[in-house]
This record gives C-alpha cells, structure tokens and sequence, in this order.
C-alpha cells in the first residue's frame, strides 16, 4: 500500500486496526500508525510523536526524516519492527521504554522498567541546585537516583563536584552506572544501595556534605488509580508512591538529610502538586533555615530548599 491509497484492514480486539498490506512508503506507514493509536485511545498530539518517533526507530533514521521524507521506503523488516512497536504503544506501554531512552537536561538518557522516566519539570531541581551551589569542589547527594539523570547532569554540569548517588533499587542503580559510563563521569560518582540516607550515613558522611538533593516518590497511594495507564502500568511503584500520604519519603529522608549536611549546606527536594507547605513545614521542625519554594513553568510549586546548620555557604536564595 502506498501513501494516500486506502488499505484493507483486520479489526483488532480493540476495535482498532491493523493493515492486512504494508505501506511501501513512509507517509502512509505513519497516518496508519497515528490512526491505531487513537483508535487504542492515545490522545491525536501524543499518538502523531509516538507514531513518528516508533517509525523512526524502525526506519533506523532520525526522527524528523520520517515527516520530511514521506516517500521514504519502509521495508519489510522495518515495517515488521514498527508494526510491533505500535501494538506495544496501544497497549500504552511509554515511549521511552520502547525506545530505550529519553532526553534530561539536553541529553539522552538510558530507561529500562526499572527506572522512573525523568521529567521536564525536575530539570529546576537541577537549575535551582547549580544556581545555589556555585562551581566550587564539594560533595552533593542525589537521594533516589533512578536512571541517574540528576546525578550525571550535576557532575557533567559542574566538573569539580563529587556525587553521592543512593537508591534502594539495584536494577536502577545499574542503568544510572550505564548512563555515567557513557558520559564519561563514573569517577566523579560514588553509588549506594540502601534507604535514602542510611547507607551515606553508615558510610561516614555526616556533616561533609554541601547539599542532600532529592525527586523522591510522592503520589499518595490512593491517587494511584488516577493516573496515566502510562505510568500507572509500567513506572516502577516505588518510584512513584512512598505510602498512603505520598509525605511519607519527606519523613524519612528529611532528618537524614539534616545529619548528612555541613554546616552551610542545603536540602533541596522535588515535591508533587500541594505538597509545599506540608515539605517546608517539615524542613523547619527539623531545624532547616529560610526555607524557600520554586515555582515550575507552570507556576506549580515545584522545589522546597532549606539551610542546615549556618556555615560559610550561607542561606538559599532566590526562588519565590
Ligand atoms: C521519583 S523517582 C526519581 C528518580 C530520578 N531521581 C529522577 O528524578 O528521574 C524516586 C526514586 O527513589 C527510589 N526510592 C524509593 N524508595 C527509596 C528508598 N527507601 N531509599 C532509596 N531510594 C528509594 C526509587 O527506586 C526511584 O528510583
């Protein structure tokens, strides 16, 4: 079939269809796979990327080539991989799993099912930590470092930094090594297995660190079900919900931190939608200092930070 001739179809169990001939073009591969995707009820913008980026990837060429080239040949075998990423994509399996990777901060980063897919909106964790910290050597943590991508970003960003990297999921803590590995900064990354503080601190950095930076899990177990079959099927859970609440990971890993930190150094956490108060309420009980919020793009509040004990670093600033 080629681009703009209709195509005999088979009905899926889903209602959606599957060509019975191949697209000998690129155009027609897409507008078909852009249509399954709807018709498995991925919303039209997310199903045209989806479809673009999974066709790309079958074609093996960069991602604008599939919409610039219409007429560019789909093989047989690139067809067949396409076909099979499309049916994995209707039953919403996330692109960045199909694909192996997603872009943080400018760069590409290794996912696998065991690692959380990093968002947009943690990149101002990333600006708020560079923004308060300077460039001078020191150590920092990154709590929670899932596929890695704060902590490669920091020590990419800041050359003369160490990084403290801990998770509780080995399978992740492996694919965050990948991804240091390929940028080059495995030696400026240390990495701990363990809950949250617990393995820095046994290992003896209390009281040595310039900042304990975070993107814990914080969806409230009850709002699981709400969310994106995306995210609510193939995220790992201990990646998104830490208990009933979604606080209860500030809890644990706030005093922790309080410990961890020299004097002058700063706590500065991700924190979901409403969150704020209940995370500066928090660092304060714990005796943290001038506490601020950041707001994200969309003017959501988005990152808490506080001061540890008063030192030659001095309080956060900024933010709003
Ligand atoms: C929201 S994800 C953040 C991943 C990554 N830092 C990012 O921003 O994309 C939270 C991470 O915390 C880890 N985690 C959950 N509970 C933990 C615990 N008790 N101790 C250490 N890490 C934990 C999860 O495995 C996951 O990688």
């Amino acid at each position: 079939m080629d681009a703009g001739k209709a195509s005999p179809v088979e009905a899926t169990a889903e209602g959606a269809c599957l060509p019975v001939s191949r697209p000998e073009r690129a155009g027609a591969a897409l507008r078909w796979g852009r249509a399954y995707l709807e018709a498995c009820g991925v919303e039209p913008d997310e199903a045209r990327a989806s479809a673009r980026l999974l066709l790309a990837r079958a074609l093996e060429v960069p991602g604008h080539t599939v919409v610039a080239e219409p007429e560019r040949p789909v093989s047989a075998q690139a067809w067949s991989r396409y076909v099979q990423l499309i049916l994995r994509r209707g039953r919403r399996e996330p692109v960045a799993y199909l694909l192996g990777s997603t872009e943080f901060y400018g760069r590409s980063f290794r996912v696998t099912p065991a690692t959380l897919i990093p968002r947009p909106e943690t990149e101002l964790l990333v600006d708020v930590a560079l923004a308060q910290l300077g460039d001078e050597s020191c150590v920092v943590a990154d709590l929670g470092t899932g596929s890695g991508a704060i902590a490669v970003t920091l020590a990419l960003e800041r050359p003369r930094w160490t990084v403290l990297a801990t998770d509780c999921s080995p399978a992740a803590l492996k694919v965050a090594r990948e991804n240091a590995g390929r940028y080059g900064v495995t030696s400026r990354i240390r990495w701990y297995t363990g809950d949250w503080c617990e393995p820095l601190l046994a290992a003896g950095w209390g009281g040595r660190l310039a900042a304990v930076i975070s993107n814990p899990p914080y969806v409230a177990a009850t709002e699981l079900p709400t969310l994106a079959e995306e995210i609510r099927r193939y995220e790992p859970h201990v990646a998104l919900t830490p208990g009933l609440t979604g606080l209860e990971a500030y809890q644990r890993l706030v005093p922790g931190a309080a410990r961890l930190l020299a004097p002058g150094g700063y706590l500065l956490l991700e924190v979901g939608h409403g969150q704020a108060d209940d995370v500066t309420d928090l660092l304060r009980r714990h005796g943290f200092r001038d506490c601020r919020v950041w707001k994200d793009l969309a003017s959501i509040p988005r990152v808490v930070g506080g001061g540890g004990e008063p030192g030659p670093a001095g309080a956060p600033s900024g933010g709003s």
